[in-house]
C-alpha cells in the first residue's frame, strides 16, 4: 500500500535536490523521506553527506535504483533530476503507482514535439505526458491536486508567467504590442556542473547576457500566457550571486490605467494565494526581499501616460523557482495548506 507521506528523492547532491532535502525535513505532513543517490560515497544518511544538515538530518540514503524506490512504501517521488533522466524515471514510477513531482522540463509541454525543438533531446513518452499538470499552483492547482504526474515549471518561467498572467488573462496588453520580458538570475539556475563560464573568476564583477532568442523557458511563457511568439522578447542574463530571479517587464496596456486599477487588479487576481506578494505602485521588489524564501514578489510603475507599464517580479531560482514550488504543488496533491513548511 502506497502512502503519499512517504517521498523518495532522486537528485539530492544537486542544488534544487539539496534545497528541496531542507524544506522536505521541516514538513509536518511527511512520514519518511528516502534519498536516492547515484554515488553514497559511502554514507548513510543526509546528515553524513551535508554537514549544514548535522542534527537535523537522519533521513537515510540509499543507492539509486528504480526497484528500490518502487519496492518501497514511497507514495510520491520527486525528481531534482536532469531532463533526460527525468523523462527516463517518471514513467516507471508512475507505472508502479507513485505520483512524481518532477523538477524537469521533460514534462512541461502539451506537445512533445515543443519539448524536442527546444531541448533538442529525444521526446518524453506521450502517454505520461497525458497526465501532466503544469505546476504553478497559482494558476492550475484544481489539476495539481488530481495529476499523477506534475511537471514543475522553469524558474525564469514562473517568474514571467506570474507577473503577466493577471493583464494576459484580462486582455490589458495592448493587441499586436511587444512585450518585453528582460531576466537576470543567480548562478546557481545552471546547476551544479561544473562549467568554464560558471567558474567564480568568470562570474564575479561580471555580467552577461545569454542564450537570446534561444532560452529553453520561451515555450513556457509563450503557452502560459498566451502571448503570441511574435510580440514576445525574452532575454536572459547572468549575475554574479548564488541565487534569485529579477524579471524586467516592459507591457503596452490596451488603454490608459491608472496605478490603482492595476494593483486591484492583481490583487484580485492572487487573492488568497498567499506565495505571491504584491507591492503597492512605484515601490519595487528586490532580490534580497525573496532570498530564501517561496515567495514571488511583484511591483510595478506606470508612466503618466497609463500605457506604459513595468513589472518587476522577484524569487529565489531554488525557492519558488524549484523546490519551494515543488512542495507547494505537493501540499495541493496532498490536499494540505499550500504554504505547509514554505516561507
Ligand atoms: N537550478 C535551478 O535553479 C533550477 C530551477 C528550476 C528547475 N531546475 C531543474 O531541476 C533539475 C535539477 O537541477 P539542478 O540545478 O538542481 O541540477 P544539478 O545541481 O546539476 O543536480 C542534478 C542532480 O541530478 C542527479 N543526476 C544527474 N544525472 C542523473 C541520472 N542520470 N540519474 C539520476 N540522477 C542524476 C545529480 O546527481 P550526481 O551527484 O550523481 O551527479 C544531482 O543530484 C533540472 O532538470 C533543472 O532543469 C533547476
Amino acid at each position: 500500500m502506497r502512502d503519499p507521506r512517504q517521498v523518495a528523492v532522486v537528485g539530492v547532491t544537486g542544488y534544487s535536490g539539496f534545497e528541496l532535502a531542507r524544506i522536505l525535513l521541516r514538513h509536518p505532513a511527511i512520514q519518511s523521506s528516502v534519498y536516492y543517490l547515484r554515488e553514497t560515497h559511502g554514507a548513510q544518511c543526509l546528515g553524513q553527506l551535508f554537514p549544514h544538515l548535522r542534527g537535523s538530518a537522519d533521513a537515510p540514503l540509499r543507492p539509486l535504483s528504480l526497484d528500490a524506490i518502487t519496492s518501497s512504501a514511497a507514495g510520491t517521488a520527486f525528481l531534482a533530476t536532469p531532463h533526460e533522466a527525468s523523462a527516463e524515471l517518471a514513467p516507471q514510477l508512475l507505472a508502479a503507482g507513485l505520483r512524481v513531482v518532477d523538477l524537469s522540463g521533460a514534462f512541461r509541454f502539451r506537445s512533445a514535439d515543443t519539448f524536442t525543438s527546444w531541448y533538442q533531446l529525444p521526446a518524453p513518452d506521450a502517454a505520461t505526458l497525458s497526465q501532466a499538470a503544469y505546476g504553478i499552483p497559482e494558476l492550475y492547482a484544481e489539476q495539481i491536486k488530481s495529476a499523477p504526474l506534475v511537471a514543475n515549471p522553469g524558474c525564469y518561467a514562473t517568474s514571467v508567467i506570474l507577473a503577466l498572467r493577471p493583464l494576459a488573462a484580462f486582455l490589458w496588453i495592448a493587441p499586436g504590442s511587444s512585450v518585453v520580458c528582460d531576466c537576470k538570475s543567480g548562478a546557481s539556475g545552471a546547476g551544479k556542473e561544473l562549467r568554464r563560464d560558471l567558474q567564480f573568476v568568470e562570474l564575479d564583477e561580471n555580467f552577461k547576457a545569454y542564450n537570446l532568442f534561444s532560452h529553453r523557458h520561451t515555450p513556457e511563457i509563450l503557452e502560459h500566457t498566451g502571448i503570441p511568439e511574435s510580440q514576445l522578447t525574452f532575454s536572459t542574463h547572468l549575475l554574479p550571486l548564488a541565487r534569485g530571479i529579477l524579471s524586467t517587464i516592459y507591457v503596452t496596456l490596451d488603454q490608459p490605467r491608472t496605478a490603482d486599477s492595476i494593483e486591484a487588479l492583481y490583487r484580485s487576481f492572487y487573492a488568497g494565494r498567499r506565495m505571491i506578494r504584491l507591492w503597492r505602485a512605484g515601490s519595487l521588489p528586490e532580490l534580497q526581499h525573496v532570498a530564501h524564501t517561496n515567495f514571488c514578489d511583484i511591483g510595478f510603475a506606470l508612466d503618466p501616460s497609463g500605457r506604459r507599464l513595468i513589472l518587476v517580479s522577484c524569487l529565489d531560482n531554488l525557492g519558488k523557482g524549484a523546490a519551494g514550488q515543488a512542495v507547494q504543488n505537493f501540499n495541493h496533491m496532498l490536499g494540505l495548506e499550500e504554504h505547509t513548511a514554505l516561507q
